[in-house]
């Protein structure tokens, strides 16, 4: 299909609208974690899911329905929506639901917007801490309003490094192989528990890389675009050790890093 002139959305527009919504989405749902919460289970019995994820991803999909009525959706709580534009918002409600729920900070509602299977603008809220991610292609990324940018050039041995984990055991075992094949080689590991408040972590410099196995569409989509527009190398690598391997690094140890993690993952079974 061939997008015409005028079904071609502003960037920047799409951009502020995913960050009103988080902004708004991420405020309800930091008011709801210091409410008694009740969770249930998805793939394991560590997968969570609460009555607020399902909330806020309503809230999402009606707030931005309200401005862009034609537009389709994919939710992580099931939201799944042709639209009739060009445009689809893919959409984590909270990431980091486990951090929502046992009260830790870093979790937030995560929203892009995907234009022609690119995407082109998203915004990520971490909530607890009241920042705003933002970024809108070939734009730049924001935090709270203020350009963001990966300046600093460093060696693999100084590198702080971002990750995740599954909620299936048996990726979790190749997951720690990684680990033991990159470990003695960087300064050192962060697991904060929400993918896209680690990859805009990569984008503030917070950490100078961030890897992660078997995510998800909605746990990247905003972030990835955080992270590359602030300077960091991204990539989805689909065929890493026979799964897939989201990547943000700072490009000063791109080279290294990415050779590293392919050597770990020959000890995968
Ligand atoms: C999870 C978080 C976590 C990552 C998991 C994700 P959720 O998303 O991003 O950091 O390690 O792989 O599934 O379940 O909190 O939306
Ligand atoms: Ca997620
Ligand atoms: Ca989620």
């Amino acid at each position: 299909m061939t997008i015409g002139p005028v079904d071609i959305p502003d960037f920047i527009e799409l951009r502020d609208i995913a960050n009103s919504v988080v902004k708004e989405v991420g405020e309800y749902v930091l008011k709801e974690s210091k409410k008694p919460i009740l969770q249930e289970t998805k793939s394991s019995s560590t997968d969570y899911v609460t009555e607020v994820d399902k909330e806020a991803e309503a809230l999402i999909v009606n707030l931005i329905k309200d401005i862009r009525p034609e537009d389709g959706f994919l939710g992580e709580e099931g939201t799944s929506r042709q639209g009739r534009s060009t445009v689809e918002w893919i959409i984590d409600p909270i990431d980091g639901t486990t951090n929502f729920i046992y009260d830790h900070s870093g979790f937030g509602p995560s929203i892009a917007a995907k234009v022609g299977g690119e995407i082109v603008a998203g915004a990520v809220a971490d909530s607890s801490r009241g920042e705003i991610f933002d970024a809108a292609v070939n734009h730049g990324s924001r935090c709270n309003g203020e350009r963001v940018s990966i300046t600093e050039s460093l060696k693999l041995e100084t590198a702080l490094v971002a990750t995740g984990f599954s909620y299936e055991s048996v990726d979790r075992v190749d997951q720690a192989k990684i680990l033991l094949g990159i470990i003695p080689f960087i300064a050192d590991i962060r697991r904060m528990g929400s993918a896209a408040i680690d990859l805009c972590s990569v984008a503030k410099g917070r950490v100078n890389a961030f890897f992660e196995t078997g995510l998800n569409e909605w746990d990247f989509a905003a972030g990835m675009l955080i992270a590359s527009e602030a300077g960091a190398t991204v990539m989805n690598i689909d065929d890493f050790g026979g799964k897939n391997l989201t990547l943000a690094v700072n490009p000063s140890i791109e080279n290294q890093f990415i050779d590293l993690l392919h050597a770990a993952a020959q000890n995968f079974n």
